[in-house]
């Protein structure tokens, strides 16, 4: 990230929104949180939206949504952050882990269609990493099923698959405004986006404790509401993020443009994709040299979900065994992700090119095929 960049051009209207919050003494629920819920439904086709409290709430109210519970099974992916498959257990449901595809790292229809059986209640994909899942083939399988389709995109407001954008093919989807998202807030922040106006109901009730009336309680649900102060610097950045999508883009393609692909393996992308670029993972089967030599370089890096979900000791009991999801623990075992920002220049995408790719080839390990 580069916040002075990003932010710095952004600053006195932040003050100033900040400033309106305090001023207002509303700083829960409030107007700027019903501002932004109904903004960011007008990207979505005038989908309701729910703000909530973080990107791991919107998932568990989501799915408590689509009345997964005990005994149920939810189709996910290996390859994401933890969250996606802790809101399957926290509810006492069980994720059942379908292989990713190799080239946009998003679960695989195919694989999913496998997996779904008597006790499936939701498919739950992820457009990880700012790439969309294939949702055109989720939402057949998941209609043909009879379950329900939830998009996690977390990680790409303003991702789309041949023209329909990401949070507009599930029955509900889900964002984090947590800082480093490509939507971010300056906290945690998240959203449920619905399909429609009663499972829109559903999740307020449930992001207020079961409750629509403070008088009443319906069900058990949580504390899990967006503060104004967010909302007020999310509904900023929902007008810049465009624009800093765009510049993602431009930064991807000029690292392809670079040549680095003849060094690393570069992130692919469907044909009929929209891309966001959250995170540029490149991948390398020396991933961890390469990664200590980089930073020896001054190039800084990260490592995402180097241990894949099925293989984490919290779901031992699932029984799974390195081997099982091949793709996906290869991608865990050489994926490294590379400086991606808004504003990362020509110049900058130039440079570390080139220290990516010099190290690459010192090291004694070729990329992987
Ligand atoms: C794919 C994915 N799902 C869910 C989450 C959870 O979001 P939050 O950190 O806002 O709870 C994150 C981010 O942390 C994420 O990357």
């Amino acid at each position: 990230m580069d916040i002075a960049a990003q932010y710095g051009p952004l600053r006195p209207q932040i003050d100033e929104a900040v400033k309106e919050v305090l001023d207002s003494g509303r700083f829960i629920l409030g107007p700027n949180v019903r501002a932004l819920e109904e903004e960011v439904g007008a990207t979505l086709g005038g989908r309701p939206c729910v703000g909530v409290g973080n990107g791991t709430d919107a998932l568990c109210i989501a799915l408590q949504a689509c009345d997964v519970g005990p005994g149920d099974e939810v189709v996910t992916s290996p390859y994401t952050f933890y969250a996606t498959a802790e809101a399957i257990a926290r509810l006492g449901a069980t994720p059942v882990f379908a292989e990713i595809d190799p080239v946009t790292y998003c679960v695989d229809p195919d694989s999913v269609a496998e997996r779904i059986g008597p006790k499936t209640k939701a498919i739950l994909p992820v457009h990880i990493f700012g790439h969309p899942a294939a949702m055109g083939r989720l939402r057949t399988l998941a209609d043909a099923a009879g379950v329900r389709l939830v998009e996690d995109a977390a990680q790409a407001y303003g991702a789309a698959e041949a023209g329909a954008d990401a949070c507009t093919v599930g029955d509900l989807a889900t964002l984090s405004f947590f800082p480093t998202k490509n939507l971010p807030g300056f906290g945690d922040g998240g959203m449920v986006v619905c399909a429609d106006e009663e499972l829109a109901e559903r999740v307020r009730r449930l992001r207020f404790h079961g409750s629509t009336d403070k008088v009443v309680f319906e069900e058990v649900g949580y504390n899990s509401r967006l503060d104004e102060l967010q909302a007020a610097i999310v509904r900023i950045f929902l007008r810049e993020v465009g624009a800093w999508n765009e510049g993602r883009r431009a930064a991807a393609a000029a690292y392809e443009a670079s040549g680095l692909g003849e060094h690393v393996v570069l992130p692919g992308s469907a044909p009929d994709a929209t891309h966001v670029y959250h995170l540029y993972m490149v991948r390398h089967s020396a991933r961890d040299q390469l990664r200590a030599a980089l930073g020896e370089a001054g190039v800084a890096s990260a490592v995402y979900y180097g241990i894949p979900l099925h293989l984490q000791p919290v779901f031992a009991h699932l029984g799974h065994r390195e081997g099982d999801l091949p793709i996906a623990e290869e991608c865990a075992a050489t994926g490294l992700a590379i400086p991606m920002h808004p504003t990362l220049s020509p110049e900058s995408v130039g440079e570390v090119a080139a220290a990516v790719a010099q190290v690459a080839d010192s090291l004694p390990a070729g990329a992987p095929s």
